[in-house]
């Protein structure tokens, strides 16, 4: 399952790269927004809540922003969410081979509607290799008990 979503300035492209999900037959959940001005946190973390919700179902988020900047700050945030942001194709491939990412961001003010295509459907389509790769990612899990742990410190 893909799950989708944008602020304002992302909306037209998260309509068309739904356009694109379609014509795949790929199902995708659509968390807004409608056009209307929200905040990017928001979305995002909307988002990557439902990622890690379904997350047995290998679920992927796809969040859109001006930028795609504030969208990944804000999803990184969040423990379990590894976002990628994303303007070149071997970055989107490669994303998910060496950093099982589980979430793509994307910039509607910064990419062109094939382009932006083009970086989902290579990252949709590729898988984590794992090897020396797991024990990299799992070093940033390491990281996110770390914080817990500080936090509970506090
Ligand atoms: C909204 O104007 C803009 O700030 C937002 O979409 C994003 O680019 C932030 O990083």
């Amino acid at each position: 399952m893909i799950i989708i979503g944008s602020d304002h300035a992302g909306y037209a492209l998260k309509e068309s790269l739904k356009q694109n999900l379609e014509k795949q037959n790929l199902a995708y959940v659509d968390c807004g927004c409608d056009g209307s001005s929200v905040d990017y946190p928001d979305i995002a973390e909307t988002v990557c809540r439902r990622v890690l919700k379904d997350s047995a179902s290998n679920a992927k988020g796809v969040i859109i922003c001006g930028t795609g900047v504030g969208v990944s700050i804000a999803a990184n945030k969040i423990v379990g969410i590894r976002a990628a942001l994303c303007a070149d194709y071997y970055t989107a491939k490669y994303t998910r081979k060496h950093n099982d990412s589980n979430v793509i961001c994307l910039g509607g003010r910064t990419l062109g509607a094939d382009v932006a295509w083009e970086l989902l459907n290579v990252w949709l389509n590729t898988e984590f290799i794992g090897g020396r790769h797991s024990m990299r990612v799992n070093k940033i899990k390491s990281i996110e008990e770390r914080e817990n742990k500080e936090k509970n410190n506090e």
